[in-house]
């Protein structure tokens, strides 16, 4: 079962005030947004229209993986940037920090590269789980635990074309 937790209207205003915190932090520069695939890419393509500096965009996938039901501490990087980042302010888009091993892989591996500024923009940050110090500079909105689909974020690929969040809950299978 599916119960809504966070509405599109929610979804907007803070997607407005993490572009003007964004704007803010980077004057007139340039910003190269890495989009973590697939869960932030209806994130970024919102947030991206609501930034008024130059931008580019490129896209990066994870997946982390581990022996069977253990916690997941690999982090591959599947597919990488194509744009070149020295020199530039490079925002990361998550959809949720959990763990932090993920963006903590990807942001290290970035950071090698000379960029002039690496930040993290996450929509979800679920700060009581983290397993590596990790902290997103502009943060949507904190969640205690629990799993949570829609706007991008799936579960086994599934309900990411939601406009909104919901979480998982035991029960019944929902029809949406
Ligand atoms: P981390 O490396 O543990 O921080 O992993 C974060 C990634 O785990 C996110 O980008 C999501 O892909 C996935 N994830 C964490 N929590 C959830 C959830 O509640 N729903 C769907 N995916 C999640
Ligand atoms: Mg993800």
């Amino acid at each position: 079962m599916l119960r809504k937790i966070i509405t599109s209207e929610e979804i907007g205003s803070a997607v407005k005030r993490l572009a003007t915190m964004i704007e803010k932090d980077h004057g007139g520069e340039r910003i190269v947004f890495v989009c973590l695939l697939k869960g932030s890419f209806m994130f970024t393509s919102d947030l991206v229209r609501c930034v008024h500096n130059r931008t580019r965009v490129d896209f990066i996938r994870a997946s982390s993986y581990g022996s069977g039901t253990q916690s997941k501490g690999m982090v591959e990087i599947t597919k990488d940037i194509e744009e070149v980042i020295e020199g530039e302010n490079v925002v990361i888009v998550e959809d949720i920090i959990d763990s932090g091993l993920t963006l903590k892989r990807v942001r290290d591996m970035l950071r090698e590269r000379g960029p002039k500024s690496v930040r993290i923009c996450a929509l979800l940050d679920k700060r009581g789980r983290r397993q590596v110090e990790i902290e997103g500079d502009y943060v949507g909105f904190t969640l205690d635990d629990g799993f949570v689909v829609g706007y991008g974020i799936d579960y086994a690929e599934e309900y990411r074309n939601l406009p909104e969040i919901y979480v998982v809950e035991e029960g019944e299978e929902s029809d949406s």
